[in-house]
């Protein structure tokens, strides 16, 4: 019997849709290349253990934290006996890019090949879904479909992950705030504002229009397009009061220094923007920099689907 296994988890960026895919709307995110490897054995130990020394983090199952719940959760799901999993992680912890999917997916792999059940799809999706759910409350489920596909897609609650079509190889600006983010609180925080405000149902309804639109703009190439929606987006999402005077910053300094549309990305409040700077991308990190802020370039492929 197999007792090692290795697995990855990419992480991702949400181009539009983040939060109305919660109420079913369609969001547009993309799997990027920098994500988590971990690596899980079969254990002497009697308890599961998780460590991922880029983020300082060390859990076990049954010691009472999100992670050790969600590290129980994988276990359980895969029927799996204690194992010690350790993850490599090269995305920045709680930064809007799907972090806890990036590694609850990488582990999740890991531990499936540790007991000779890589092909256990299914069953390697249902533990991810859940140690999401340990890790969020109520996710939709788009950071644990890209942090498996690795490739731009729509996602719905209803039909699950699409691949998108991407004319040209599309760059991006990640500026990061320095704040984490805490996606329940937000999404919490959309819900309460919901039921204040009837408006708020026709702002999500807008996001998922912007989706459509954005879908659209990618199939086509038209990156110009993209960058309207960009603005748009982060126009309603500060509506929702998801922005912050950080991810603002990021943003108005992007835009200062050559971007044609930008917006924050991910749950919010915290977390990570994202910029479309086309032949000055450099200058947008830079700008970032002198402001204090980090950022990295990555870039969404083209894709089949756009010559089918
Ligand atoms: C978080 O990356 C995206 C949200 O839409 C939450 C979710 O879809 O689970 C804010």
């Amino acid at each position: 019997m197999t007792t090692t296994g290795t697995g990855f988890g990419h992480g991702k960026v949400i181009l539009v849709g983040e939060h109305a895919v919660v109420y079913g709307h369609a969001a547009l995110a993309a799997g990027i290349s920098a994500g988590v490897a971990a690596t899980a054995r079969v254990s002497d130990e009697p308890m599961s253990r998780l460590s991922v020394p880029a983020w300082n983090l060390e859990a076990r199952a049954g010691d009472g934290s999100t992670v050790g719940r969600a590290l129980e959760s994988i276990v359980r799901r895969l029927e799996a006996p204690a194992l010690d999993v350790v993850a490599d992680a090269r995305i920045p912890a709680r930064a809007g890019l799907g972090s806890s999917a990036a590694l609850a997916t990488a582990a999740a792999r890991a531990a499936a090949g540790a007991i000779g059940r890589a092909d256990a799809t299914d069953a390697i999706a249902a533990a991810v879904a859940e140690a999401e759910a340990a890790f969020h409350g109520n996710p939709s489920g788009i950071d644990a479909a890209a942090a498996s596909s690795g490739t731009a897609g729509t996602f719905t609650r209803a039909d699950g992950w699409r691949p998108a079509a991407v004319l040209q190889p599309i760059t991006l600006c990640v500026g990061l705030s320095g704040k984490p983010r805490d996606t329940a609180a937000q999404i919490a925080s959309v819900a309460r504002l919901r039921e204040r405000l009837a408006a708020v149902d026709h702002i999500l309804r807008a996001l998922g229009t912007l989706t459509d639109e954005a879908a659209a703009a990618l199939a086509k190439g038209d990156v110009d397009g993209l960058g309207r929606i960009f603005d748009a987006a982060h126009g309603l999402l500060s509506a929702l009061r998801l922005s912050s005077p950080e991810l603002d910053a990021l943003v108005h300094a992007a835009r200062a220094a050559g971007a044609i549309g930008a917006k924050l990305t991910g749950a919010g409040g915290g977390g990570a923007v994202i910029a479309l700077a086309p032949a000055h991308e450099r200058d947008v990190l830079a700008r970032w920099s002198e402001a204090g802020f980090d950022g990295f370039l990555t870039e969404i492929a083209a894709t089949k689907e756009a010559e089918a």
